[in-house]
């Protein structure tokens, strides 16, 4: 099963992408496709248009276009459960000890890394950045 997997501009530009490719493999995933994009506004509005009425969207529309980001699809069984396990709770105060975000994150927008939600929204996200010929065949 494939998951979508956002490493966001402040772990870029923290330095910290490495260290958290290696802690997502280390966690049994497999890259299947992965892409350094800068988004642009509308990129970001529509990747996140559902939390479009909440009052942190242009903030953090704003912080998702501010520099580059690393896209992941990542591939293993139960991906979206267990890929949310690994990154912990969407504030960093709350997450877990030793998740991504409790490592990496510094407040509920600046947390590092995106996870899909849903098996339903997975699909979405991973379709949104990458055609099916872009995903790399295992084995
Ligand atoms: P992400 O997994 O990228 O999905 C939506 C993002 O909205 C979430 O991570 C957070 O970065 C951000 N977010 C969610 N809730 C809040 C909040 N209360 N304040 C600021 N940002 C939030």
């Amino acid at each position: 099963m494939l998951t979508l997997a956002i490493i966001k501009p402040d772990a870029l530009q923290a330095r910290n992408a490495g260290k958290i490719l290696a802690q997502l493999e280390a966690a049994g995933f497999v890259v299947r496709a992965a892409r350094l994009v800068k988004l642009t506004t509308t990129q970001a509005e529509a990747f996140y248009e559902v939390h479009r009425a909440r009052p942190f969207y242009r903030p953090l529309v704003t912080f998702m276009t501010s520099g580059p980001a690393l896209v992941l699809a990542l591939e293993r069984d139960n991906a979206v459960a267990h890929l949310r396990d690994v990154i912990g709770a969407t504030d960093p105060a709350e997450a877990k000890p030793g998740s991504v975000r409790k490592l990496y994150g510094a407040s509920k927008e600046r947390n590092a890394i995106h996870a899909s939600d849903s098996p339903e929204t997975a699909a979405r996200e991973v379709a949104f950045f990458f055609a099916e010929g872009e995903l790399r065949e295992l084995g």
